[in-house]
């Protein structure tokens, strides 16, 4: 089997490349830089510039399945042109895939799997959501919205599509918990704003569990991509503390101080969402780590 990645160079797809290729799924992927292809065996990269619309059809040669992981990091500060990117990378690469698709003379691709993000959901301490409820406001919301609805334009081309709203991605190297730990290994670390907003995270390792089930299975409509027991932030930080054996003694960081500092991209730390996993579930997936203490032994000790 080959299938075609775009983002295959970032956390998720790298770590989803490595246990293709392991498990002898042959890999095309789609690279922004020149400087990140390479060519081995059952491994191969190819340019694409989705901003111009413009991508290597010989990468589609033998795929039947693609996942979509491209997009710019909605970490950087969100200037206006920043908010921008962030939307247009996302829409852009799922056009230009399409289009892509639809140039070529004759193609296998059958399905497509997207990223997503629980940004999509509202904010709120209460609510338990599933994938049935109610986009939130905002410009995170606004952003799935209008991802989700590019993924969704497959479906017209006779190809089925899955789409994973991910949450809070907990890796060893990089992302949010190299983030976490640092200023908790330096004895400065404290929860943030009031601590009691719900974080939905999912072990690295699950995520691309669930991309490869996604499409062994040809997962179609949208399901939530989180651990099913999800946590308060104070939570998070406590266990974090507790496993690098670290003081917590400072007060809760205010969340005037991170809205001062950070502006509206404070959101991405505040807002709060509990997120379940029953769907995923239901279709039969098993979390590896389903609790967040074992997870984090995991990846820290
Ligand atoms: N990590 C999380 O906690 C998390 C949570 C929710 C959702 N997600 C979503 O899941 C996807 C994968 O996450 P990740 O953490 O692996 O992301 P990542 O590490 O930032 O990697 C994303 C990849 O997208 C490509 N890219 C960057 N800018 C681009 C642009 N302007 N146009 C097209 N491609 C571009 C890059 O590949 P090249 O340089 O090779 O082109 C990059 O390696 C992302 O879409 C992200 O928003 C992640």
């Amino acid at each position: 089997m080959r299938i075609l990645i775009t983002g295959a160079t970032g956390l998720v797809g790298e770590a989803l490349t490595a246990r293709c290729r392991q498990e002898g799924v042959e890999v095309h992927y789609l690279s922004t830089s020149p400087g990140k292809l390479v060519s081995a065996p059952g491994y191969r990269g190819f340019l694409w510039d989705p901003a111009a619309g413009t991508l290597d059809p010989a990468c589609f040669q033998g795929v039947k399945m693609i996942v979509n992981l491209a997009g710019s990091p909605i970490v950087k500060p969100w200037t206006a042109r920043r908010k921008k990117e962030i939307i247009s990378s996302r829409v852009n690469s799922l056009n230009c895939l399409l289009q892509g698709l639809k140039s070529v003379e004759t193609h296998q691709v059958r399905y497509l799997v997207s990223a997503s993000a629980i940004g999509y959901y509202p904010s709120s301490y209460t609510e338990f959501f599933n994938e049935g409820a109610s986009a939130g406001t905002g410009f995170l919301a606004e952003t799935v919205k209008q991802w989700e609805q590019a993924a969704s334009a497959f479906q017209g081309q006779g190809i089925s599509c899955g789409l994973l709203r991910i949450g809070l991605v907990l890796a060893r190297e990089s992302g949010a918990l190299p983030a976490l730990t640092t200023p908790i290994r330096w004895g400065l670390g404290a929860p943030l704003g009031s601590g009691q907003q719900w974080q939905s995270w999912i072990h690295l390792e699950d995520l691309v569990s669930l991309f490869r089930f996604a499409l062994e299975h040809r997962l179609e409509g949208v399901y939530n991509a989180v651990a099913p027991n999800p946590v308060t932030n104070r939570k998070l930080t406590v266990e974090v503390a507790q496993i690098l054996d670290r003081p917590l003694w400072l007060p809760c960081v205010p969340s005037w101080a991170l809205q001062l500092l950070l502006g509206e991209r404070s959101r991405l730390l505040l807002d709060s969402q509990r997120v379940s996993a029953e769907k995923v579930q239901m279709e039969g997936f098993a979390f590896a780590y389903p609790n967040l203490r074992p997870a984090l032994e995991d990846l820290l000790c």
